[in-house]
């Protein structure tokens, strides 16, 4: 197939983007490659632009530096013919300052922050992509817990975090309830 999302005999019928189920996340999820990100990936990914509501999400040339920062663990996920088709983050970078000011991050868990592709979300690929997150943070980190940070607002994201295991358990923000906190264990109690 070319890039993920750019049409293959797996793209979904028009119509219906849940096509396939479990079987087809999971096929896709199988293929995803992860790697140290290089300069190459974080000019790309500085360059993404996401449809509204999402555009919070968007790139920008002075996010270059901190995406190749080695203590952000920043990781580019590849298709099986190596295009980039979105990241993944482990620590620090996957923290917000409101959050850290009460100390949410103080317990031990590997906190994740990621990002698929512009033009392949909202296709329901997000569930096998963090899957596939997962099982290398496993692999690579051996973590207690999984922790994720993610804006209220975001309920796509907060949907398929919770379908891959992810409970919210704090709800904070200087301005009311903005970001949600999830965790879930790292053992991989649903097959991830
Ligand atoms: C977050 C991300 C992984 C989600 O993956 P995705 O493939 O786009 O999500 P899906 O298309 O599978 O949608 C997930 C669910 O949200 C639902 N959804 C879509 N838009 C929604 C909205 N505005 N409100 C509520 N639910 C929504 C979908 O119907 C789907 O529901 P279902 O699981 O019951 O079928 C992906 O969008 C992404 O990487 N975005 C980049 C920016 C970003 O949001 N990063 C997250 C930082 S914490």
């Amino acid at each position: 197939m070319g890039r993920l999302g750019q049409g293959s005999t797996e793209d979904p019928p028009a119509g219906d983007v849940r096509a396939g189920g479990a079987y087809r996340t999971e096929a896709v999820a199988e293929a995803y490659s992860f790697r140290p990100i290089a300069r190459a990936d974080a000019e790309e990914i500085s360059r993404w632009r996401y449809p509204e509501p999402y555009a919070t999400y968007d790139g920008d040339p002075s996010s270059v530096p901190g995406l190749l920062d080695p203590r952000y663990n920043y990781h580019a996920v590849t298709d099986p013919e190596g295009g980039l088709v979105g990241y993944f983050c482990f620590g620090a970078d996957a923290t917000v300052p409101a959050g850290r000011r009460l100390g949410l991050y103080d317990e031990n868990a590997l906190d994740i922050g990621l990002g698929m592709r512009p033009d392949l979300t909202g296709r329901g690929l997000g569930l096998g992509f963090v899957r596939a997150g997962l099982r290398f943070a496993r692999q690579a980190f051996a973590p207690a817990a999984f922790r994720l940070t993610v804006t209220a607002l975001n309920q796509r994201a907060v949907r398929v975090y919770e379908a891959a295991g992810f409970e919210v358990v704090r709800s904070f923000g200087d301005r009311g309830d903005e970001w949600l906190l999830m965790k879930r264990p790292a053992s991989p109690e649903d097959g991830t």
